[in-house]
């Protein structure tokens, strides 16, 4: 049986459960960790489940800040000091991942209190996660805000990448099966992602009998 709710309907659910509906219904979005130092030295480790591609050439990333109601140490250790790292979560590291998500003050890392480990690697301001096998690190090279909600999206251009080299196919696409990489949906659940179909690129003239 399937469920209907209408914008009026969907705009008087109780506020936890509209926002996990809301949150999930778009789909499995990768979870990964945002390491960032601030320019005193405090590091810092977020979970963030809104990392998006927006382009290969130049390589970009991008990703969502909630609001400034509350203090948001990430968005303020990139702004003030224009670095961030992305590192994925993986299976065995989920649970410790997810708790960096508690409100913490900033003269405490999560690196600290949730058991993971900051790695300084290649002369990078901030900091990778040590137990994770693909990470990513950035330049803030531009703050778009969406004025609908406050929001902030975060581009940042890749500056360095880590990846195990066991993963990599020859046409360049990382088995994220193969890392264990996690994917959100919400703010409560996790999934494990397996690879089940692989296609040639979409060609108008090379389309297969359906
Ligand atoms: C699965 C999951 C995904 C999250 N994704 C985001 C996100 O994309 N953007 C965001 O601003 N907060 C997100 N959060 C909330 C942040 O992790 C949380 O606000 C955290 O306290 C931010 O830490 P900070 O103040 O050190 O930056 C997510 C939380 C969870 C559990």
């Amino acid at each position: 049986m399937t469920q209907f709710y209408s914008i009026s309907e969907i705009e008087k659910l109780d506020k936890i459960y509209r926002a996990n509906l809301i949150n999930s219904i778009s789909g499995l979005k990768p979870a990964n960790l945002i390491g960032t130092k601030s320019a005193s030295g405090q590091t810092n480790l977020a979970i963030f489940s809104s990392v998006i591609h927006l382009g290969a050439n130049p390589a970009l990333l991008g990703l969502i800040v909630r609001p400034a109601m509350v203090p948001r140490h990430s968005y303020e250790n990139m702004r003030e000091t224009g670095f961030f790292t992305i590192n994925h979560v993986q299976k065995d590291i989920t649970k410790k991942a997810h708790y960096t998500s508690a409100k913490f003050d900033k003269n405490i890392s999560e690196f600290d209190v949730c058991g993971l480990t900051a790695e300084f690697q290649n002369d990078f301001f901030a900091p990778f996660v040590k137990e994770s096998s693909i990470k990513i690190g950035l330049k803030l090279v531009d703050e778009i805000p969406i004025k609908l909600n406050g929001t902030i999206l975060m581009i940042g251009k890749i500056e360095q990448i880590y990846f195990p080299k066991e993963i990599i196919t020859e046409t360049g696409n990382l088995e994220l099966n193969m890392a264990e990489s996690v994917c959100a949906s919400g703010l409560e659940t996790y999934y494990m992602p397996y690879k089940f179909a692989e296609f040639p690129y979409a060609k108008i003239d090379k389309l297969p009998q359906f």
